[in-house]
């Protein structure tokens, strides 16, 4: 099946305050530079937040990450549990279409689907309610046929059951999930044959129908509050266990913050601009030390001979944060490499990206760049299409 971005996408994406918070606690469990190893949860609550995975959350998305936005698409587009496509408000009903659930009546069920929801997978039904496909075996043949709605798993289905669950959560009403035949989990259908003492003390369903059930709403959409975010590896000073003796920023990061809502808010680049001091220290090792006076760079108008260095070769510079560099009146190598501590944390505190300059060593790659010389991480970007020349 291709897999592409849907013709039409929302304007723009943000996470709920709650969903921001914890995306940028799932940035912290990844080592410095290996945050985009956090680009799969981070796609995934834009998922559960929204119902499924628009342009502007994957821009967004490798924004936070620092990735370009075709590695964040590369992803979202190979792994089929991202919805590229609208899903129904109330749910996304996935129907197992795989051998024992094809024996035991799938195709029923998709015959359900068709009729009450749309002809064809993929489409919001008429009310935008519901929205349907057919997926591979989802692990519980023993319990076939079944369909996953919403989070949870309805098990030992008939056109019946399916039909009513269907009606119900259209109604908004409460449905049960896991077994809908009496079967308590996944035991023969005549009933257990071992582990009968089991039978006592346990709860009245399944550990998992018994959670959904407490939970009463089963295909609720994420907001983020839902359990609290830990992260015991982030001390209350905001530092990460193990990063400061590392020389790593002692700050949970800040740099979180998507970068299109940097640009939004970086102020316009004046050609001098007036000293002043630094909101907050540049470096994570200024952070227990000073302030830094600030000073504007020498900036241009536009590139020289209108070509612009490509500055994604930096690490730590995405296509969003290359643009606002630009807009600042950086579009080369030599003029960042020439940047003095001053001058870093004047850029720093218009990109507000406390310490990334630094972090990233922008003025070291820059050095080496501007000298025609190849960085590790410039090598790697052309190795994989990153380069523009
Ligand atoms: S075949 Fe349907 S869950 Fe395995």
């Amino acid at each position: 099946m291709l897999r592409r971005l849907h013709s039409e996408q929302p304007e723009s994406f943000a996470f709920t305050p709650d969903n921001q918070k914890w995306a940028e606690a799932q940035l912290t469990k990844y080592p410095e530079g290996r945050q985009a190893s956090a680009v799969i949860p981070l796609l995934w609550r834009a998922q559960e937040q929204e119902g499924w995975v628009t342009k502007p959350a994957i821009e967004y998305i490798a924004d936070m990450l620092g990735m370009a936005y075709i590695r964040v698409l590369e992803v979202a587009s190979f792994y089929f549990m991202f919805q590229l496509v609208p899903t129904g408000s109330v749910a996304h009903v996935q129907v197992c279409g795989t051998t024992s659930c094809m024996i035991c009546g799938a195709e029923d069920l998709i015959a359900v689907c068709k009729e009450k929801i749309a002809p064809k997978p993929h489409t919001v039904s008429a009310d935008g309610k519901f929205s349907w496909e057919e997926v591979e075996c989802l692990g519980s043949c023993t319990n076939a046929p079944m369909a996953q709605i919403g989070k949870d798993y309805f098990e030992d289905l008939t056109t019946e059951s399916f039909t009513k669950i269907l009606d119900d959560l259209a109604a908004g009403n409460p449905v049960v999930p896991g077994p809908q035949n009496g079967r308590y989990a996944a035991e023969p259908k005549s009933g257990l044959t071992s582990l009968t003492e089991y039978d006592s003390g346990k709860t009245q369903y399944n550990a998992s129908v018994q959670l959904a059930v407490d939970l009463g709403d089963s295909v609720k959409r994420i907001q983020g509050d839902e359990v609290p975010i830990l992260t015991p590896w982030v001390g209350k000073d905001g530092v990460v266990a193990g990063r400061a003796a590392e020389g790593q920023p002692p700050k949970a990061p800040e740099a979180a913050k998507p970068a299109a809502k940097q640009a939004a808010e970086a102020k316009p680049a004046p050609k001098k601009a007036p000293a002043k001091k630094a909101a907050e220290p540049a470096s994570p090792e200024g952070a227990a030390a000073k302030s830094v006076e600030e000073s504007a760079p020498e900036t241009l108008s536009e590139a020289r001979g209108g070509k612009a260095d490509d500055l994604k070769m930096l690490k730590g510079v995405g296509p969003k944060l290359e643009e606002t560099l630009n807009e600042l009146g950086f579009f080369h190598f030599d003029q960042i490499a020439k940047w003095t501590e001053a001058e870093i944390a004047w850029v720093d505190s218009r990109l507000k990206f406390k310490g990334r300059i630094e972090r990233d060593g922008w003025i070291e790659q820059s050095k080496q760049l501007a000298a025609g010389e190849e960085t590790e991480f410039a090598k790697k970007a052309k190795d994989d299409g990153r380069y523009k020349d």
